[in-house]
Parts: C-alpha cells; sequence; structure tokens
C-alpha cells in the first residue's frame, strides 16, 4: 500500500517531469523513531505576550534548544510565535516582521506553532485580532511547502504550563501529517496538566482499550500506545481473531473478541476492564465501516449498520463505562472522527452522519467529564490503509494529492495524535477535534 506517484516523484526521470509540468511534488514526511529527540532542530521564539519569557524554558523541559533573536545564517526547524500580546488588528503585522525574514532559512518538514488566547474568553479588538491568527496559520500552512506544518494553539489565561505536552507534540516528527489545526488549551474546565515523568514512556503503567484493533489504523493505534509504555486491551470482531490474537501477543497485550454493536457488548466490555485490569485509562472508540451508496439508492439496514458501529457503539461503551466508573481518574476517551464529518462525500451521507456524530459526541461530554478524564477525537482525512486501498483507482489518487502535503497519511500519524491526547501532560487538552489530513484543500 506504498504511494507509487510519490516514489515516481523522486526518480530522476520523474523530477523532470514534476518540474515542466507543473505537477504536485509530494516531500518525503519525517517521522518519529522512538528513542528520537523530540524536535531535531533549534527553534526560534519570537512575539510578545504571556507565554514569550517562558516558552524558552517550556521548550528546554522537552529538550529542544531554542533562540529569541534571529542568527545570521542560522536555519531553524521550528518557529514558535507568542501573539497572545496582540490585541488589535494593526498589531497582526508583527506576526509578518517575523516570519518573513526567516521563512527561507527553515529546514526541511519545520514546524511552526502560533500561540494566541481563545477568542471566546476575549472581547472587543481583542478578540477580533486573536480570531484573525486561524486565517493567518491556515494559509501560511498552505504556503509553507517542504513537509512543513504550521498550526494555532489557543491557551488560556493560567494555562501556560499545559501547554508542554502539545508544543512536544506539535514541534515533533510525531505530527507529520497534521497541519492547519487549531487546538484549544484550558478553554473549557478548570483541569490542569499533569507532570509527564518520562517523556519517552509518558503512558507507563496506564491501560489503553482500542477497538478495531487487529488491523490498519487500530493496530498502529495500539502499537504507538504501548510504544509509549500502555499495557493493551484490543477489541476486534470474532473473524478478524487471529489478527487480533496475533498483534496483541506481539505487544504483550490483551484482547476482547466482540461486535460492538452486540447488546450486551457495553456490558461486557466494561466487565472485562474491570475484573482483569482493575478499569480503563485510554479508550479509544476505532472500530469503523464504510458502506457508501448514494441516498437515491440507500437501505435502512445499510444506513442504520454505519450508525450502529461507528457512533451508536462507543456512545454507548462509553455511557457503560463511565457509569460503572471503570474508566480511572485522570482518563482519556478518543473518538475516531472523519474529514467525511466535516466536509460531507459523495455516497457518504450515513458515514459522514455518523462521523459528524463523533464530533457531537465530543461535543456532549467535554464539560461533563470528572477527575481530569477528557474527551477528543481525531478526522483523519485520505489515510492508506485496506479501507482506502479499496477506493477506486482515480477517486485514490484525487483524494491523495488535494491536500498541502500532496499524499497521503499513514496510520501511524492518526495513531501519534492519539498518544498526545493521551498523555498525562494532555488533561486540559479537551473537547478538540483535530484532523489528521495533511491539510486538506477541501472542506472545512
Ligand atoms: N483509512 C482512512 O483513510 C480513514 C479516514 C478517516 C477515518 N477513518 C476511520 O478510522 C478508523 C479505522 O479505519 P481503518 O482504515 O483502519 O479501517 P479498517 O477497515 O482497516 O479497520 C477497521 C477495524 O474495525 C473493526 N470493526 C468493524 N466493525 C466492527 C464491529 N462491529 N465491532 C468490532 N470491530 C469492528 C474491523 O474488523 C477492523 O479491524 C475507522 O473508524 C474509520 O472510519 C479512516
Amino acid at each position: 500500500m506504498s504511494d507509487k506517484y510519490q516514489a515516481f516523484t523522486q526518480s530522476a526521470i520523474g523530477k523532470l517531469l514534476v518540474k515542466n509540468l507543473g505537477l504536485p511534488s509530494p516531500a518525503k514526511l519525517e517521522r518519529y523513531t522512538a528513542g528520537d529527540p523530540l524536535v531535531r532542530g533549534t527553534v526560534l521564539v519570537g512575539g510578545r505576550g504571556r507565554l514569550a519569557d517562558e516558552l524558552p524554558g517550556l521548550l528546554d523541559v522537552i529538550g529542544a534548544a531554542s533562540e529569541t533573536a534571529r542568527a545570521e545564517g542560522r536555519r531553524y526547524k521550528g518557529l514558535v510565535f507568542d501573539a497572545t500580546g496582540l490585541t488589535s488588528i494593526d498589531q497582526l503585522v508583527e506576526m509578518q516582521e517575523f516570519f518573513t525574514p526567516v521563512l527561507r532559512s527553515l529546514e526541511s518538514c519545520p514546524r511552526v506553532v502560533v500561540i494566541g488566547t481563545p477568542p471566546e474568553l476575549v472581547k472587543g479588538a481583542e478578540r477580533v485580532a486573536q480570531r484573525a491568527l486561524e486565517g493567518f496559520t491556515r494559509s501560511l500552512g498552505k504556503e509553507i511547502g517542504r513537509g512543513g506544518t504550521v498550526q494555532l494553539v489557543y491557551v488560556a489565561d493560567g494555562y501556560e504550563d499545559s501547554l508542554l505536552s502539545t508544543l512536544g507534540f506539535l514541534l515533533s516528527p510525531k505530527s507529520a501529517y497534521v497541519s492547519g489545526q487549531v487546538v484549544r488549551i484550558g478553554a473549557h474546565r478548570e483541569q490542569k496538566a499533569a507532570p509527564v515523568a518520562d517523556w519517552s514512556r509518558p503512558l507507563a503503567g496506564k491501560v489503553a482499550f482500542v477497538t478495531g484493533a487487529s488491523r490498519g489504523i487500530g493496530e498502529e493505534i495500539a502499537r504507538v500506545l504501548h510504544r509509549d509504555g500502555a499495557s493493551i486491551v484490543g477489541l476486534d470482531v470474532p473473524q478478524a481473531a487471529d489478527d487480533l490474537q496475533r498483534v496483541m501477543k506481539e505487544l504483550d497485550g490483551d484482547w476482547l473478541t466482540l461486535d460492538i454493536t452486540a447488546k450486551d457488548a457495553p456490558q461486557r466490555i466494561a466487565q472485562h476492564l474491570k475484573e482483569k485490569h482493575g478499569g480503563v485509562d485510554i479508550v479509544v472508540h476505532n472500530a469503523g465501516v464504510t458502506l457508501d451508496k448514494k441516498l437515491a439508492n440507500q437501505t435502512p439496514e445499510r444506513f442504520g449498520k454505519v450508525l450502529q458501529i461507528n457512533i451508536e457503539a462507543p456512545e454507548k461503551i462509553t455511557a457503560e463505562l463511565l457509569e460503572q466508573k471503570v474508566v480511572n481518574a485522570g482518563g482519556r476517551i478518543v473518538g475516531v472522527a472523519s474529514i467525511a464529518g466535516i466536509a460531507g462525500n459523495v455516497g457518504q451521507t450515513s458515514y459522514a452522519a455518523s462521523k459528524a456524530g463523533v464530533i457531537g459526541f465530543v461535543d456532549s461530554l467535554t464539560n461533563e467529564l470528572e477527575d481530569g478524564i477528557t474527551i477528543n477525537a481525531v478526522a483523519p482525512g485520505f489515510i492508506i490503509t485496506q479501507m482506502t486501498a479499496a477506493v477506486p483507482f482515480a477517486t485514490r489518487e484525487v483524494g491523495q494529492r488535494l491536500n498541502a502535503m500532496a499524499q497521503g497519511g499513514l496510520p501511524v500519524d492518526v495513531a501519534e495524535t492519539i498518544a498526545w491526547y493521551a498523555s498525562p501532560g494532555s488533561t486540559a487538552v479537551n473537547g478538540n477535534v483535530v484532523r489528521v489530513c495533511g491539510q486538506m484543500m477541501l472542506g472545512a
């Protein structure tokens, strides 16, 4: 399931054709390998506001070298701009003054993070200026090229210390296929980040439950959470039992084979996690299906089945786990939505409804959870798996290229995003829906 077009563009003849015909040229994205430093180069810090003085110290904690003044001839891996001090539109020019001179001195796969204040928490001209940051970062994301990413992180006043896990993710190769996103920290409830004892194994001692874990994105989520120190309990349908056991045995994990839409599934899952593991810390609702048909040709059975698997079952399982207090304090609930649930897609009224429902599910619980429990979702774009291998060639090619990185993502890109949500350092990261889509050109 490799990207043959990308391999071709890196051959001699491919390079020639890309140059002369103006074809899309997907950069080779850097990805994280266990043991690597989180940030592979120097970060230039700029701007003014609540965080400017603290940023070099925060970056130091995640092992990133930083400078606050641009050194002539230096190439930068990351740029972090504190925009929390910008309180009126005319001050936004300070961003242009910081970024323009340095954009040509960036290393490959650069990382840009702009930090602002959630607009909904401020008023008047400041609110206007803070909201404007979104247009700036989303546009720079589409311009930056060479595998670069650009994000906007809105941090509520008083939550500056809760920024670490997010900086560690967004400045590292772990966020290879995440760009043009807006993340909110501390914007919903008073929950501050817990300390992270070991940044290479932030999930040590945690139990993670992953549905649809026998293959594809779910398998990779299990692998990445295990790499970060968690014990894994994987679930899949009985037909996938062999694959599930193979993966779980490799990860020293435990497994459950059942259909999540079975009537007794929520109780069986709750009982298993309680009795065998004393509870659960991370719940990832990854299992999902597509049964595409244009609405004019749809049947109630197919339409209903997609809704049952993709959203009704996660809702019921979560309700049961919360009611029986199976989710431990500091727990993490993660939904897997889809870009289709945001932008819509031909033939996918059922799938897109179910995935928009996943976003509604996050919204419905954001302010309800207690004991440091959070809920967030990822919305993958085109991820290269068996699910997307079944898409017809022409649609697949268009789907893969129509994003700022001109390529499909890998299951690991979704898994790394979920591992960031799962970190003890992410307690203030709540109620977010982050797209893992290489900044798709279509949709929201
Ligand atoms: N691949 C993509 O590009 C993409 C894009 C957006 C969203 N997603 C979402 O990511 C998730 C994983 O997708 P994938 O590409 O790895 O798909 P996949 O088909 O490879 O894997 C899905 C897994 O879920 C399991 N599953 C399905 N129905 C189940 C049920 N009733 N009970 C228990 N397990 C069940 C399957 O057996 C399978 O192992 C899905 O929710 C999907 O909608 C994928």
